[in-house]
């Protein structure tokens, strides 16, 4: 049986129900597949708890159902508060470690460097490590003990795609993606008439943006993901090097929240032009990541109905990859790109595959 320990920054949505399903399987993945995992040491930013024989079944549940319920945990009464993720790999680390990043932070970098270079492997449903510099994408990533899938579409498996064609030395001419459920609510909404402020505020109501929803309709989110999808590729660039098109006008991007809530309605129009020009031509609006002589862009493009991209609905994510050996029908993944399970079943099956 291989022994397998976990170190696991981030105790939120993802890292609460990643913890979870390896309660759930442990009997399974011991049996199935010989693999003994045990988490070596949890924490968030406040505070961390580690043991080398692992956390108890019970201290787990407790930090899970106060961390549900919104009440900080007491890290203190249980182990430290941590400023510095490093030193928790440097205390919690055992061969054959894997180190997983449920956070939403850069800070992650320099404990994701250390694990890997001492031999350990590393799983990430972080996008914004991967799109830092891209020296630090190529150290993370360039070890080959570096799982990432859910950082694009979530659990739907892009980046296993993306470098099987890489493997295959195929030649890649075009990607196309909708890469955020919450915008593809948006322009499936558009496109059955509906004005884009009622949208956005239903959107709100449902939970699908941030409190302050221009960081969804900024566009920066999608363009993460086209960059890794460019850089698993080997395109070499930077964040900036990604054209984005903003859905919010410069005029409206600073406001306070509530004013520019108040002045949404002045767009609706607009995006009703866009509408009714694209569906004269048997067309749809999407918001599309696309890669292709080289530039990344992001924006909203109105593309042919009778594409995958076309007749995508709803939340869902896709992504289209027109290649030397997909010429005319594209290679194309689709399915649910958000939903906290979902995400936590991608980091859980990097981390078996990095375990085997
Ligand atoms: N939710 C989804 O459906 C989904 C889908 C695909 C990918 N993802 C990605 O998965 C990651 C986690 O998402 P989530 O929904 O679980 O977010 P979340 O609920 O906001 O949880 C984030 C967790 O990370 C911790 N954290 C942040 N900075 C940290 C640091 N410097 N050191 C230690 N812990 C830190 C937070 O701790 P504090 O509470 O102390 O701040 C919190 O426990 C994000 O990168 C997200 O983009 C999410």
């Amino acid at each position: 049986m291989k022994q397998v320990p976990l170190i696991i920054f981030g105790a939120g949505k993802v890292g609460r129900a990643l913890v979870r399903q390896f309660a759930e399987s442990a009997d399974l993945h011991r049996d199935r597949d010989r693999l003994n995992f045990r988490i070596v040491a949890w924490c968030d930013r406040e505070g961390a708890v580690v043991d080398e024989d692992g956390l108890s079944a019970e201290m787990l549940t407790t930090i899970t159902a106060a961390m549900a319920d919104g009440t900080a945990f007491p890290w203190s009464e249980y182990g430290n508060e941590q400023d510095d993720l490093a030193a928790i790999v440097d205390v919690a680390g055992l061969d054959g470690s894997i180190v997983v990043d449920v956070t939403a932070s850069d800070a992650t970098v320099p404990a994701l460097t250390l694990a890997l270079r001492r031999g350990y492997s590393a799983a990430t449903a972080n996008k914004i490590p991967l799109t830092g510099p891209q020296a630090i994408f190529d150290r993370l990533t360039g070890s080959g003990r570096f799982g990432y899938e859910t950082t694009v579409g979530s659990a739907v498996p892009i980046i296993a795609a993306t470098q099987g064609l890489v493997r295959a030395v195929d030649r890649v001419d075009t990607v196309q993606g909708a890469l955020s459920g919450t915008l593809g609510f948006l322009c499936t909404g558009l496109q059955a008439g509906q004005p884009f402020s009622a949208l956005v505020e239903e959107a709100m109501r449902r939970g699908y943006t941030e409190p302050d929803p221009r960081i969804d309709l900024g566009g920066v989110d999608v363009a993460r993901k086209a960059l890794i999808i460019a850089r698993t590729l080997g395109w070499k660039m930077e964040l900036a090097d990604v054209t984005v098109a903003s859905l919010v006008p410069p005029e409206l991007a600073d406001l306070p929240l509530a004013y520019f809530l108040a002045r949404l309605p002045e767009l609706d129009a607009g995006f009703a032009a866009q509408v009714a020009e694209a569906t004269g031509q048997d067309k749809v609006l999407r918001y599309v990541a696309e890669l292709r002589d080289g530039k990344a862009t992001v924006g909203l493009q109105a593309v042919p109905r009778a594409t995958a991209l076309g007749q995508l609905q709803g939340n869902d994510n896709l992504v289209a990859f027109h290649t030397r050996y997909y010429p005319d029908t594209p290679l194309v993944l689709q399915g649910r790109g958000a939903g906290v399970e979902a995400a936590a079943a991608g980091v859980h099956a990097d981390i078996v595959a990095l375990a085997k």
